[in-house]
């Protein structure tokens, strides 16, 4: 757990101090910026999101009640804007798609500077009766604040009740809830903590704050002086919703020096939550699915070798016939069932064979994509305080692996005698990102229509579809174009011309049963996984556990191969020679489990308050569980296409 814990940041900052061209490269949030006594340090701040930062009575997390982040600078907020209005600061793609939108802040923070006193942030402000009630229903949603530092976002300190340790969570509460009330936060305690690495050179190593509600706050001065005197801790500030309330901002800062090193800054934000069931959950889960493998695959090879030894000596004895009768050969009764009766057909292309090859293709691409950004993030590239990288590689690996999906769909379709080839070289680059595309454009509507600034902005739209045109459509294109140009492959037994009769499917052969039980196995392997990954993306808090989440990937996609060969085997005996489809269906199908895991989560963890956030929350668990599909379907495709081949090339037929 430790190792892991510290490992990103220790690996970049090796990095880092091996390489030369450190200086050249400027990571946003990596490098140090070093301050001297009394620079401004600027603060800028995010958006206003749904979070956990209010606890009911037992002191549990409260859950999640919206999906839907708000600018920081939202009229109804009535935050100050510096002067002049607040400027945007630029960001990464990643960054954006994922809903930060950083702007610029009034607040005065100067290094090593203590503002004990209050300090207003901008004139006294008016809540109308509307304002207030659209406050009062984020407080009482527990909507946080979120600010930037230096690149670390200001914090509030909590405490794990599970292991007592003491950890930051990247957001501070805009306001409190009592049994009737709601109060709103207008005064900021900000602590920050500096680490002296030379002379007068200060680095930021740590943000907490301590918001409070204070009704008698007032400004004194005038012009350019923004003293204020601050109210009472025991008044604190309810928004009226009948009549106008004045508010006044203010804030005071206290710099407080600190051991923690540049480099380990960000490791109070990434605690983890309950590591010994983590780690024993998974370590169980690997143990089980590594037995359950192990055993399967022996009892299978073994059956495999039985049954080649067994019909090659058949075959040289001439008793090819193995489909019609019983033999007596002479090692006794042959049953006249088996996989290699199907041996005329098995190489059979599939109905629907166009979309099978395009559908593997993107799954190859996205695997490809995943595989390679957890390598990337194991490895410590991709630090959490490198806001947004984790999206934008996605991304970045997404658009560059357009090459292998191309190449992947054609070879696919190749094997399959496919001949509509104009229709393969344009579905494999477009069906699959315009089905995403068109959904999450929908479901953008819907966060517009809340006047969310989690709608992701019309020109970032365009860029995305911009890059998907120009750089991934033409690298599928060409990895089509090389796939086309390959020889035929040449299948290792012939096909008959006349289709075989398919005997009815029995009992767990029958598609749906097979589904359900083939995707129970890889599911099993990562749900603990999966939980973390719901917490990061709906409850605030940063996925930094790539180790973790290497090992559940492997582990998903050994199950995914082992089972799904299993359960081809199985179709295989019972003489049913539709197996591509079928080897697609059952791995993918952990993908239901997926969709319904999501269900039990939002059943557990959320309750949303509105119904566009419930079809929110529905559109995109449905939208992640298709990609599931694709990928994990595309898994148990190649292994069966490798375990066909294999088991019917030894076979000899003339
Ligand atoms: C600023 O305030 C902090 C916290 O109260 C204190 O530890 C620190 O010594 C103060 N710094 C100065 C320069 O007064």
């Amino acid at each position: 757990m430790l190792s892991l814990n510290t490992l990103p940041s220790s690996l970049v900052a090796l990095v880092l101090a091996a390489s030369p061209l450190a200086s050249a490269f400027y990571l946003p949030g990596i490098t140090p910026t070093n301050y001297k006594e009394g620079d401004l340090v600027p603060l800028t701040v995010n958006h206003i999101t749904p979070s956990q930062t209010g606890t009911v009575g037992d002191g549990t997390h409260q859950r999640t009640r919206s999906v839907f982040a708000f600018d920081y600078y939202h009229p109804a907020f009535h935050f100050c804007q510096p002067e002049g209005g607040a400027q945007d600061i630029s960001e990464s793609l990643g960054s954006i798609l994922f809903g930060d939108r950083i702007q610029t802040s009034p607040f005065e923070l100067r290094m090593g500077v203590n503002e004990t006193g209050c300090r207003a942030v901008c004139d006294e402000v008016q809540f109308e009766p509307r304002d207030a009630k659209f406050v009062n229903r984020r407080i009482w949603q527990g909507y946080g604040v979120n600010w930037l530092i230096d690149g670390l976002p200001a914090g509030s300190r909590w405490i794990d009740p599970s292991t007592e340790s003491e950890f930051y969570m990247p957001v501070f509460a805009l306001g409190r809830t009592d049994e009737e009330k709601a109060y709103l936060n207008n005064h900021y305690n900000i602590y920050i903590d500096y680490h002296q690495v030379r002379q007068d050179q200060y680095r930021i190593v740590g943000i907490e704050v301590r918001p409070e509600s204070l009704g008698e706050s007032r400004r004194t001065g005038t012009g350019d002086d923004y003293s204020a005197t601050c109210g009472n801790v025991g008044t604190a500030l309810s928004l009226d919703d009948k009549v106008t309330t004045s508010v006044t901002w203010t804030y005071s800062v206290f710099w407080q020096p600190s051991p923690t090193s540049f480099a380990t800054r960000w490791d109070k934000y990434l605690h983890v939550f309950d590591p010994k069931i983590h780690w024993f959950s998974l370590i169980n889960s690997a143990v089980i699915v590594s037995f359950l493998v192990g055993m399967v695959s022996s009892v299978l090879v073994r059956t495999l070798r039985r049954d080649i030894k067994r019909y090659n000596r058949l075959d040289q004895l001439g008793l090819d016939d193995l489909g019609d009768t019983s033999v007596n050969a002479e090692d006794g009764v042959v049953e006249d069932s088996g996989w290699k009766l199907v041996h005329g057909d098995v190489f059979r292309p599939p109905r629907y064979s166009l979309a099978l090859s395009v559908l593997a293709g993107n799954g190859a691409q996205l695997l490809t994509m995943a595989a390679a950004t957890i390598i990337f993030a194991v490895i410590g590239f991709l630090s959490p305080s490198n806001r947004g990288s984790l999206a934008t590689v996605m991304i970045l690996l997404y658009t560059l692996f357009g090459f292998i999906g191309g190449y992947a769909s054609s070879r696919i379709y190749k094997s399959f005698n496919g001949s509509k080839w104009k229709h393969l070289f344009l579905l494999t680059p477009s069906a699959l990102p315009a089905l995403v595309f068109g959904i999450f454009f929908l479901l953008n509507l819907f966060v517009w229509a809340r006047g969310s600034s989690g709608a992701v902005p019309f020109t970032t739209m365009l860029v995305v579809v911009g890059i998907w045109f120009l750089i991934s459509v033409p690298l599928s294109l060409i990895g089509s174009w090389l796939g086309f140009k390959q020889p035929q492959p040449d299948p290792p037994v012939r096909t008959n011309q006349i289709p075989r009769q398919i005997p009815p499917a029995q009992g767990y052969l029958r598609l749906i049963p097979s589904m359900l039980l083939v995707g129970v196995l890889p599911f099993g392997a990562i749900f603990v996984e999966l939980y973390f990954i719901m917490n990061s993306l709906w409850s605030n808090r940063i996925y930094y556990m790539f180790g973790f989440l290497f090992l559940s990937f492997a582990l998903l996609v050994v199950t995914s191969a082992a089972v799904t060969i299993l359960m081809v085997y199985f179709l295989l005996c019972a003489e049913n020679y539709h197996w591509q489809w079928r080897a697609f269906a059952t791995s993918g199908a952990s993908a239901i489990y997926v969709f319904v895991y999501s269900l039990v989560y939002w059943a557990r963890m959320l309750s949303f308050s509105s119904f566009s956030g419930g079809v929110l929350y529905l559109g995109y668990s449905a939208l992640l569980s298709f990609l599931w599909f694709v990928m994990s379907g595309t898994i148990g495709f190649f292994a069966c296409w490798v375990f066909v081949q294999r088991i019917y090339g030894s076979l000899k037929i003339d």
